[in-house]
C-alpha cells in the first residue's frame, strides 16, 4: 500500500549536522523515495497548526521556541507503508525509551529535541502534508 508522509528534521538535527544521515536512513530503505524536500524556519502560526492538539499543553510554549529556533527540513517520502515505516524508524517520543538502532535512540536524550518528527497515522499524514506542501498535497 503506497502512502505519503510528513517528515521533518527538528532544529536540532540540522544544527547538529545530522541532515544526511537521517536523510541516508529513510532514503535506503527500498522502494521509499523523497519526492519534496524544503529547508526553511518555522513560524508560531504554521506550529500552531501543525501542533494544534498540543496546543495549551504545559510543553507546547517551549516546543514552539525550539521548533522555530532554527531551520527544519521538511521532506515528503512516499512508499509503501512509508508512514508506519517512517514512525518505526523514529523510535517514539522519549529518545531515553528509544532503542538503539532507531533515529531518536542513537542520538538523543532530551524530549523535546527528539531530532524528527512523522505523521502518525493517514489522517494526520494528508493533514500535515497540506499544512507543509499545500501545492503538492
Ligand atoms: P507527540 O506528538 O506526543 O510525539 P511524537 O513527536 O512522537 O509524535 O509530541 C510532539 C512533540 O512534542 C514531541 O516530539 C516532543 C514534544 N513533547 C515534549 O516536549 N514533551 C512531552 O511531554 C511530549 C509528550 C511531547
Ligand atoms: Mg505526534
Amino acid at each position: 500500500m503506497s502512502q505519503r508522509t510528513l517528515v521533518l528534521l527538528k532544529p536540532d538535527a540540522v544544527r547538529r549536522g545530522l541532515i544526511g544521515e537521517i536523510i541516508g536512513r529513510i532514503e535506503r530503505k527500498a522502494d521509499w523515495t523523497i519526492s519534496a524536500l524544503e529547508l526553511r524556519t518555522l513560524d508560531r502560526q504554521i506550529l500552531e497548526q501543525h501542533y494544534a492538539e498540543h496546543v495549551g499543553r504545559p510543553f507546547y510554549e517551549p516546543l514552539v521556541e525550539f521548533m522555530s529556533s532554527g531551520p527544519v527540513v521538511a521532506l515528503v517520502v512516499e512508499g509503501e507503508r512509508v508512514i508506519e515505516g517512517v514512525r518505526a524508524l523514529t523510535g517514539p517520543t522519549d529518545p531515553i525509551a528509544a532503542a538503539p538502532g532507531s533515529i531518536r535512540g542513537d542520538f538523543g536524550t532530551i524530549v523535546r529535541e527528539n531530532l524528527i518528527h512523522a505523521s502518525d497515522s493517514e489522517e494526520s499524514a494528508e493533514r500535515e502534508l497540506k499544512i507543509f506542501f499545500p501545492s503538492f498535497a
